[in-house]
C-alpha cells in the first residue's frame, strides 16, 4: 500500500504588488527587499476575498486534474470521491471555528469528506500531508484526501512595519493524496516514503500573532490601533530556519535511504532565498536542486510549498517516478518535511 500524490492545484488573488508599488511610508526599496530576501512581488487579496476562497480555487484546479487524468468522470464525482479535507492555515476565515476546511468542503460538494484545519505556521502543509496520510492509512474505506495550504497573510501584516510586511503574500496550493496498491518499499516503491515533524516551542515568542486568543483577548470598549499582526524576531527565525532546513533534509534522506543525487527536486518553504542559499551551501547541495518562486509570490506561509510543487509540476520539473523532498519551517517554532515518489 502507498500514499501517492495524484494531483495538485494552486491559486492567487488577481492583484500583484511589486516592490516598487509598496506604500511610500514604508521607507523601503526594491533593492533592499531583493538583496535581503529575493522577493520581487507578492499577490494581495482584496477585502472581499477570504482564505477559503483561495483554498477553494486551488482545490478546484486539483480536482480538474483528477478528471483530466481519468481518475474521475466529472468535477462533481471528483469532489464526492474525497474522504478527507485538511486545510493548513495560520489565517483561517474565522478564529477558532468553523474550520476553513468545512467551508471548502461545502463549496466543493465534497459531502463524503471529513474536514479539519491544521495550525503549524509556515510548516502546516508538510504536517498536513503526514496527518492526511496517517488518517487514510487508519481508515479501511478511506482512499482520497485533499490537502490544502492557504493564507491571506496581508491581513495579519503590520503595514507600518517594513521589516515584516514586505515579506508576505497571499495564495493557496492543494494536493490530492490517494491510497493505492503500489508498493511502498523496494526499488519500485511509490508515494510518501518518509516525513519529519518537529517543533521547538521554546521559540514560540519569536514569531507570534499576539492578540485575539485566550492569552490576550480583546477587552470590551478597547480601541484597535492596529489589527492583530505578525511580530517576528527576523534574525532568530533566520538562524533557526537554516538549521531546521539542513537537519530536516538530512533526516529525510537517511530515513528514506536516498542521497541528494536521487532527488529530482527539493521544494522548500519560500521565506527568504538567502535561507535556501545558506542551507544549500552548508549541505553542499547545488542551488539548482531547490525550486524557488519566492521572487513572484513572496512568503505565502502554509501555501508556499504546495504552490511551488504545483508550479514545478506544470513546468515539467516533476515527473512520474521522480523523488521529491519538501521542507518547511515557521511559527511555533515548527519544522517538517516529506519525501515522496511522484
Ligand atoms: N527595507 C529597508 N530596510 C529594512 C527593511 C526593509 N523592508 N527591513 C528592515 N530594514 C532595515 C532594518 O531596520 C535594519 O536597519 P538598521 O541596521 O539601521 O537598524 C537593517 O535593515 C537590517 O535589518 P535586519 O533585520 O538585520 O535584516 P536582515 O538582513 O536580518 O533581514 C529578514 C531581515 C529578511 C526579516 C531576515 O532576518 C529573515 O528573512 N528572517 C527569517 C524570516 C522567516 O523566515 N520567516 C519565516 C517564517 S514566517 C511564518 O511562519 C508566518
Amino acid at each position: 500500500m502507498a500514499i501517492e500524490f495524484i494531483a495538485t492545484g494552486s491559486a492567487v488573488p488577481p492583484r500583484r504588488v511589486y516592490n516598487d508599488d509598496l506604500p511610500t511610508h514604508l521607507d523601503t526599496s526594491d533593492e533592499w527587499i531583493r538583496s535581503h530576501t529575493g522577493i520581487g512581488s507578492r499577490y494581495i487579496a482584496e477585502k472581499e476575498i477570504a482564505t477559503s476562497d483561495l483554498a477553494y480555487a486551488a482545490a478546484t484546479e486539483a480536482l480538474t486534474m483528477l478528471v483530466e487524468s481519468g481518475k474521475a468522470t466529472s468535477p462533481e464525482e471528483a469532489a464526492e470521491s474525497l474522504d478527507l479535507i485538511v486545510v493548513a492555515t495560520a489565517t483561517p476565515d474565522y478564529n477558532g471555528f468553523p474550520a476553513t476546511a468545512c467551508i471548502v468542503q461545502d463549496r466543493l460538494g465534497a459531502k463524503n469528506a471529513g474536514a479539519l484545519d491544521l495550525a503549524a505556521g509556515c510548516t502546516g502543509f508538510a504536517y498536513a500531508v503526514e496527518a492526511a496520510a496517517g488518517i487514510l492509512t487508519m481508515g479501511k474505506k478511506r482512499k482520497r484526501a485533499l490537502v490544502i495550504g492557504a493564507e491571506i497573510l496581508s491581513r495579519i501584516s503590520n503595514w507600518e512595519d517594513r521589516s515584516t510586511c514586505v515579506l508576505f503574500g497571499d495564495g493557496a496550493g492543494a494536493a490530492i493524496l490517494e491510497k493505492t496498491s503500489a508498493p511502498s518499499e523496494g526499488s519500485q516503491r511509490r508515494g510518501l516514503l518518509a516525513s519529519v515533524l518537529g517543533a521547538e516551542g521554546s521559540g514560540a515568542e519569536e514569531l507570534i500573532l499576539r492578540r485575539g486568543g485566550t492569552r490576550n483577548p480583546w477587552e470590551k470598549g478597547e480601541v484597535v490601533e492596529i489589527p492583530p499582526h505578525v511580530e517576528m524576531n527576523g534574525r532568530a527565525v533566520y538562524n533557526f530556519a537554516v538549521r531546521a532546513v539542513c537537519d530536516t533534509i538530512e533526516e529525510l534522506l537517511e530515513e528514506a535511504e536516498l542521497s541528494v543525487e536521487d532527488l529530482a527536486l527539493i521544494v522548500p518553504h519560500q521565506a527568504n532565498a538567502r535561507i535556501v542559499q545558506a542551507a544549500a551551501k552548508r549541505l553542499s547541495i547545488p542551488e539548482e536542486k531547490f525550486y524557488l518562486n519566492i521572487e513572484e509570490y513572496a512568503n505565502t506561509s502554509a501555501a508556499s510549498i504546495p504552490i511551488a510543487l504545483d508550479e514545478a509540476r506544470r513546468m515539467g520539473k516533476v515527473k512520474k517516478g521522480d523523488s521529491i523532498l519538501t521542507v518547511g519551517f515557521g511559527a511555533g517554532l515548527t519544522y517538517a518535511g516529506n519525501i515522496f515518489v511522484w
